[in-house]
């Protein structure tokens, strides 16, 4: 289990290359399994989640091509997935459990296959992370499901019928299951109170150039038309919003100034807002985003997480450390994961002032210092928070636990050495 050395204090300057989406690569590779045909997938990051999701797909028989090369201006990887035939319709517990993102295969197997067998993912450090919406859902479309040995084993007789499905939450992963299911479906399905995120646009977008016809992208009500078939295509994918939003932070603790290149403002309205509100200035164009705290005084302010396009809680953690060190207080509150303040104790470690009330609210109290401490990640969010208050923190941070940080943050100690940090990686031999 690596770890990483940071020594705080330095300020940041310089232009960050923002990398593509992980959350909306993981569901894009599932849909490949949609159609026989080679569909070619651009700007997907290099990281170990999507490591451990080509391993799965390996598994079900797909073949795989990696090619990197530059897009946008910095390296990726280009993969070519092609699934003529599958060797295997089974999800098993041990790629499941690495990855719970695998459970996207569940829509995309079942609708062209009729017949999938997923390991459950079960809860993970930030909840207990149900698929009741997935299941019910796909039971609505004419699926039989059982539960048994930890497995979901869904059939279908023929092809799954199109339906009218309402969702009792605006659940991401539901959303992307049961628009890859639809696709391919007899008839129209309708999603009401679909998630908004554009991860979903950008999956839509990979589903109608495979010849689907989806309508109401951006809203919350979803009609998906199926078709008999979809074909390959080539499609590349949108960048990182949360990655983004995270070196914005970044910028405004260090005092800095950073130049988020590849970054879209358009997803990332309400961060904006709360860091202007803080104080920091911001200046956009389509694709970057210029984070400016050089003379920034930084004031305390709430934040209450909330589906698309509210604040998003991919970036409650990351928030927090710089209310941690932002003049006055401010209330976060956590409205979409039951449990994701596990980086409170481990900031109030490094000197961090936070009460939390309840479950779902805490109160930070800005101080002027923190100090650097050794501490424990607990999940990918709350370890960038971890790498940030140890950025800003005087003396030397060790971040324990830092695999987390590898399934989604690309490249990170490169990305922030070259503008200015002094951070290295302690590679722990076995
Ligand atoms: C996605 O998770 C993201 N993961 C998460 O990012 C993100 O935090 C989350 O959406 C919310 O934005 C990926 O895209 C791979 P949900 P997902 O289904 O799809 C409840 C990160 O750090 N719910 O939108 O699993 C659920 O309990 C990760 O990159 C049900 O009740 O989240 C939660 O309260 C962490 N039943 C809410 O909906 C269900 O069947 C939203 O969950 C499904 C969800």
């Amino acid at each position: 289990m690596d770890k990483i050395k940071i020594i705080g204090g330095n300020q940041l300057f310089g232009q960050v290359y923002i990398s593509g989406a992980k959350n909306t690569a993981l569901p894009i590779i599932c849909a490949t399994l949609l159609t026989e045909d080679a569909v070619k997938i651009k700007n997907i990051p290099f990281l170990s989640d999507i490591k451990s999701l080509n391993s799965l797909l390996l598994q079900l028989g797909t073949q795989i091509e990696i090619k990197e090369e530059q897009c946008n201006g910095h390296l990726t990887q280009t993969i070519s997935y092609c699934t003529p035939k599958p060797t295997s319709l089974v999800a098993p517990y041990d790629y499941v459990r690495k990855m719970r993102a695998s459970y996207y295969v569940l829509g995309p197997l079942l609708a062209k296959y009729g017949h999938v067998e997923l390991s459950l993912p079960g809860g993970c450090a930030i909840g207990a992370r149900p698929m009741d919406i997935h299941l019910s859902a796909l039971e609505q479309m004419g699926a039989q499901i059982e539960i048994k040995n930890g497995y979901v084993i869904a059939d279908v007789n023929g092809r799954l019928k199109g339906a009218r499905v309402s969702f009792h939450s605006a659940s991401v992963g539901a959303t992307c299951n049961i628009l890859m299911a639809a696709a391919l479906a007899e008839g129209t399905t309708i999603i009401e109170n679909a998630a908004k995120e554009p991860e979903i646009a950008d999956l839509i977008h990979l589903l109608n150039k495979m010849g689907a016809k989806i309508e109401g992208e951006n809203t919350s009500t979803l009609t998906i038309q199926g078709v008999d078939k979809l074909y390959g295509v080539t499609h590349e994918i949108i960048n990182d919003r949360i990655e983004a939003g995270s070196y914005a932070v970044a910028a405004a603790m260090t005092k800095g100034r950073l130049e988020l290149i590849n970054a879209n403002p358009e997803h990332l309205q309400c961060p904006l807002d709360i860091l202007r509100k803080v104080g920091v200035q911001i200046e956009t164009t389509p694709n970057s985003i210029i984070v400016d705290a050089q003379n920034a005084h930084l004031v305390g302010q709430d934040i209450y997480t909330d589906y698309y396009p509210g604040f998003p809680t991919d970036l409650q953690a990351q928030f927090m450390a710089l209310m941690c060190i932002a003049d006055g207080a401010a209330m976060i509150t956590e409205s979409i994961w039951e449990n994701r303040f596990m980086h409170i104790p481990e900031l109030m470690r490094m000197g961090a002032n936070i009460n939390v009330h309840g479950h779902a609210s805490a109160i930070v109290r800005g101080v002027p210092k923190l100090s650097a401490a050794p501490v424990m990640s607990t999940d990918l969010r709350a370890s960038f928070a971890l790498i940030l208050a140890g950025l800003f923190a005087e003396g030397e941070t060790i971040v324990n636990r830092v695999y987390h940080l590898d399934r989604g943050y690309e490249h990170l100690e490169e990305k922030f050495k070259a503008v200015g940090a002094d951070i290295e990686r302690i590679v722990i031999k076995d």
